[in-house]
C-alpha cells in the first residue's frame, strides 16, 4: 500500500512521538494532524481531544501516538465522522432550472456536472428535478454522499414551493401530517406560508418529485420549486449556476447532522 499523505518528512516536527497505538498500516498520518486540518483547531488542542478519549478510529478510542491512514481509516469525534480524506472535494452549487441532475444526459440536456470542476471527479447527492432550483451538493465523498441521501439518516431539505391558489390552514395541516400518495403516506413535515400562494415545507424523505406531489394531493400544484436548505447548510449567495466550496466547519456540521440522525435510526433498532 502506498504510505498515506504527510507519512515522510512532515511529520517530523510533530509534538509527543508515536509511542502509542499505530495505525493498521503501521504508517499514515498522527491522527492529531490529521484533526487539526479537518478544522478541530490547533495540534494541542486536537491532542487534548485525543487525550479526552473523544476521538475513535475504526470504532475504538484512540491514544496520543496513534497515526491513521486518511485513505482508509473512519475517524469519529464523540461520534461523528471527520472528513479526513486528502481529496475529498465538496461543493455547494445553485441549479438553475432546466440542468439535469446526472453526470450524463443522453438528451444531451446541460449537467449539473459540467458546471463545477471536472477534476476530481463529482458525483450529485441526491437529486433535483430539471425543472427545480437551488442548492446540491456534488461531492467525491461517498460516506457523506450516503448518509446525506439514505433515507433512515433523514437530513431535513427544506424548499420554497410558490403554488397555484392560496393554502388554506387546513391545506397547510396535511403538508404537516402526512399526505397519502401513490408510494404511500408522508411523514410529519414542517410546512408555513411566508406569502399567501408561497409554501415553505421541510421534509426528510427523498420521495421522487415529492414536494410537488404534495401539494398537488392538497390541491396547490406547484408553479416553480427552489431548494433553500440541506440540513444545516442555506446559501443566499449563489446566482443560479454559481458553486462554491464548502468549508471545512460546513462539512462537519454535515457530518454532524447526519450522525444525530444515525444515533437516532440505531435508538429505534435499524441498522
Ligand atoms: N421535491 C420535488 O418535487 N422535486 C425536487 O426536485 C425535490 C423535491
Amino acid at each position: 500500500m502506498a504510505p498515506g499523505p504527510g507519512s515522510g518528512a512532515d511529520d517530523a516536527d510533530e509534538g509527543p512521538s508515536g509511542a502509542g497505538a499505530r495505525g493498521p498500516s503501521g504508517g499514515g498520518e498522527r491522527l492529531q494532524k490529521v484533526l487539526a486540518r479537518t478544522g478541530y483547531g490547533s495540534r494541542r488542542a486536537s491532542e487534548e481531544l485525543i487525550e479526552a478519549g473523544r476521538v475513535q478510529v475504526n470504532g475504538s478510542t484512540a491514544v496520543l501516538g496513534r497515526r491513521v491512514d486518511p485513505e482508509h481509516d473512519r475517524v469519529e469525534v464523540d461520534g461523528i465522522p471527520v472528513g479526513v480524506r486528502p481529496g475529498l472535494v465538496h461543493y455547494l452549487l445553485n441549479k438553475p432550472r432546466g440542468v439535469v441532475t446526472t453526470a450524463d444526459d443522453p438528451q444531451g440536456r446541460p449537467t449539473v456536472v459540467a458546471l463545477v470542476p471536472g477534476e476530481p471527479r463529482v458525483f450529485p447527492v441526491g437529486r433535483l428535478d430539471a425543472d427545480t432550483e437551488g442548492l446540491l451538493l456534488l461531492t467525491n465523498d461517498g460516506e457523506l454522499a450516503h448518509r446525506l441521501t439514505h433515507p433512515s439518516f433523514g437530513v431535513e431539505k427544506e424548499y420554497l414551493a410558490e403554488v397555484e391558489g392560496a393554502p388554506s390552514p387546513a391545506s397547510l395541516r396535511r403538508l404537516r401530517e402526512g399526505v397519502v400518495l401513490d408510494d404511500g403516506v408522508t411523514a410529519p413535515a414542517r410546512a408555513s406560508l411566508p406569502a399567501p400562494n408561497l409554501v415553505r415545507i421541510s421534509i426528510h424523505e427523498g420521495r421522487n418529485r415529492q414536494v410537488r406531489r404534495m401539494c398537488a394531493a392538497v390541491g396547490h400544484p406547484v408553479i416553480r420549486l427552489v431548494r433553500t436548505r440541506i440540513g444545516p447548510l442555506a446559501e443566499r449567495e449563489l446566482r443560479p449556476g454559481q458553486w462554491r466550496s464548502l468549508s471545512t466547519s460546513e462539512v462537519r456540521d454535515l457530518g454532524e447532522a447526519t450522525a444525530l440522525k444515525g444515533v437516532e435510526r440505531e435508538r429505534r433498532g435499524r441498522t
